[in-house]
C-alpha cells in the first residue's frame, strides 16, 4: 500500500533519463492523484543549475535542492550529509516519526555503486522505508553485471532494490498474462502444437542521433533485445505461477533457453538522413551495429521447436513493437487460398490485439478470405487513459510491489543467454550489413525470418 509521510530523491535530475520520463511520471501520478498529497520530490544533479532553470525543465512543484548538494559530485560523503540534512527538514514537519524514502537513479552506471554507497551510509531513514530504483545498463556482460549487482547488494537489499525495465510497465505487456491466463481459449493452443513461430520486433524511425557515445558501446543488443524484448518473451511463454505475487510470477519467469544465428545491420544515409557513422558523437568506423534478429529456442515441454525472432532496429521506415505469433497450417483439402493464423499483440502505437482469421467471403460464392478479429484499444477503449511505463511502476515502488521488476536471478539468466553472442561481436567485430535510413532493415532480414518458418500471408 502506499505510504505517506513519503520524500522521493531524483539523482541525475538534470539528464535526459529524468526529464523525459521520470519527471513527468511523477507529475502524471501526481495530477491524477496517485501521490500522497505531501509527497516531497527532491532533484539532485551534479549540473548546476538555477531555480529557474530546474523549474522551467521540470514542473513547478518540485522543490529545488539545497544549491551545495546541487553541485557536489556523487562520490562526495559530505554532500549526502547535506542531502540528508535537507530531508530531514523536509520531514520535520511530519506528525508521526516514520519517514520513508525512495531514491531513483537516474544516472550513469559508473557511479551507481558510489550513489549507493552513498545514501545508505547519509541518507538511510532509520524510521520507515527506503527503496532504491536502479536502470540498465546494469552491467555489459554476465560477469559485469554480477559484479554490479553484487556490490549495489552489499548495501541494498533484493526486497529494497527496484530495477527497472520500463518494457514490463506497458500496458500491453502487463495485458499478456491476463490474456494468457484468464482465457481458456488462449490458455489451449498456446504451444508447439498450434504454434509455428513468434516474431518480437522492435523498430524506432529515428537513429541515435546525438545519443551515439552511450549507444556506440552498448549496441542494439544490449540496449534492447538482451533486456526489453527477452522481458516480453518471458511473459510470453512462461507457465501458470501460482498466484499474481510477485514472487511467483518471477519463479516462473525464465526456462532454459539458447540463442543461435544472430543478423547485424547498421544503418547508411538516405534520403538526406545522415548514417550512423556520419553521427558526431559515433568513433570512426564503428562496427556497432544497430539492427539485430537473432532466433531464441525455449528449452521445456511447452516450447521445444518453436522459433522465437527477436529483431531490434533503430531509424527503421516506422516506429513499432509488436509480438507476432504465427500458427501452424490447417490440414490442407477444402479451402485454397487460406492464411494462417496470426495473433498480434501490438505494444506500440495505437495498442492493439488482433487475430488474422479466414472467413467465408460474404456473398453466395463459397470461397475463404483472410480478416481480423480486431481489439484496437482508441476504438474500444475510448475514453481509457493508458498509462505511461514510467507511471505504473513507479506507483508499484511507491506501493512495495515487485511483481513488474527485475529480480537478480532474472538479470543472470538474461546475461547468460546473450554473453556468448556479445562476446563473439566484441572480440571478432564483424562487419554488419547496412541498411538504408528509412527502410526495413537489411534486405536480408526477410530469408532469416523464413528460415525460421514464418510465412508471409499471400494478401499481406
Ligand atoms: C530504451 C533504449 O531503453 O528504450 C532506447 O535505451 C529506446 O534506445 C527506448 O529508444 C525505447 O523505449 P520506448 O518506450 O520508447 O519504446
Amino acid at each position: 500500500e502506499m505510504k505517506d509521510n513519503t520524500v522521493i530523491v531524483v539523482f541525475g535530475a538534470s539528464g535526459d533519463l529524468a526529464k523525459k520520463k521520470i519527471l513527468p511520471a511523477l507529475f502524471g501520478l501526481f495530477r491524477q492523484g496517485y501521490l500522497p498529497t505531501d509527497v516531497q520530490i527532491v532533484g539532485y544533479a551534479r549540473t548546476k543549475m538555477e531555480k529557474a532553470e530546474f523549474h522551467s525543465r521540470a514542473v513547478s512543484y518540485i522543490k529545488n535542492p539545497d544549491k551545495d548538494a546541487a553541485i557536489s559530485a556523487y562520490d562526495d560523503g559530505s554532500a549526502f550529509k547535506a542531502l540528508n540534512d535537507h530531508l530531514l527538514s523536509i520531514e520535520a514537519k511530519y506528525t508521526s516519526k516514520e519517514r520513508n524514502r525512495m531514491f531513483y537513479f537516474a544516472l550513469p552506471p559508473n557511479v551507481f555503486v558510489p550513489v549507493a554507497k552513498n545514501i545508505k551510509e547519509h541518507c538511510y531513514a532509520e524510521t520507515g522505508v527506503n527503496r532504491i530504483i536502479v536502470e540498465k545498463p546494469l552491467g555489459r556482460d554476465l560477469g559485469s553485471a554480477r559484479e554490479l549487482i553484487n556490490s549495489l547488494m552489499q548495501y541494498w537489499s533484493e526486497e529494497e532494490t527496484y530495477r527497472i525495465d520500463h518494457y514490463l510497465g506497458k500496458e500491453m505487456v502487463k495485458n499478456i498474462l491476463v490474456l494468457r491466463f484468464a482465457n481458456v481459449a488462449m490458455g489451449t493452443m498456446w504451444d508447439k502444437n498450434s504454434i509455428s513461430n513468434v516474431q518480437i520486433t522492435f523498430k524506432e524511425p529515428f537513429g541515435t542521433e546525438g545519443r551515439g557515445g552511450y549507444f556506440d558501446s552498448f549496441g542494439i543488443i544490449r540496449d534492447v533485445l538482451q533486456n526489453h524484448l527477452l522481458q516480453v518473451l518471458s511473459v510470453l511463454t512462461m507457465e501458470r505461477p501460482v498466484s499474481f505475487s510477485a514472487e511467483d510470477i518471477r519463479d516462473e519467469k525464465y526456462p532454459p533457453i539458447t540463442q543461435e544465428d544472430t543478423l547485424l545491420g547498421q544503418y547508411v544515409g538516405a534520403d538526406g538522413k545522415p548514417g550512423y557513422l556520419e553521427d558526431d558523437t559515433v568513433p570512426q568506423g564503428s562496427v556497432c551495429p544497430t539492427f539485430a534478429a537473432t532466433t531464441l529456442w525455449i528449452h521445456n515441454p511447452r516450447w521445444e521447436g518453436v522459433p522465437f525472432i527477436l529483431k531490434a532496429g533503430k531509424a527503421l521506415n516506422e516506429g513499432k513493437v509488436e509480438v507476432r505469433i504465427q500458427f501452424k497450417d490447417v490440414t490442407q483439402g477444402i479451402f485454397k487460398d487460406i492464411t494462417r493464423n496470426e495473433l498480434i499483440i501490438r505494444i506500440q502505437p495505437s495498442e492493439a490485439i488482433y487475430m488474422k482469421m479466414n472467413t467465408k467471403t460474404p456473398g453466395l460464392q463459397t470461397s475463404a478470405m483472410a480478416t481480423e478479429m480486431d481489439l484496437t484499444y482508441n476504438r474500444r477503449f475510448a475514453d481509457a487513459k493508458i498509462p505511461e511505463a514510467y507511471e505504473a511502476l513507479i506507483l508499484d515502488a511507491l506501493q512495495g510491489d515487485h511483481s513488474n521488476f527485475v529480480r537478480n536471478d532474472e538479470l543472470d539468466v538474461a546475461w547468460k543467454i546473450f554473453t556468448p553472442i556479445l562476446h563473439w561481436i566484441d572480440g571478432s567485430r564483424p562487419k554488419p550489413l547496412s541498411y538504408a535510413y528509412g527502410s526495413r532493415g537489411p534486405a536480408e532480414l526477410n530469408a532469416f525470418v523464413e528460415r525460421y518458418g514464418y510465412h508471409r500471408s499471400p494478401s499481406a
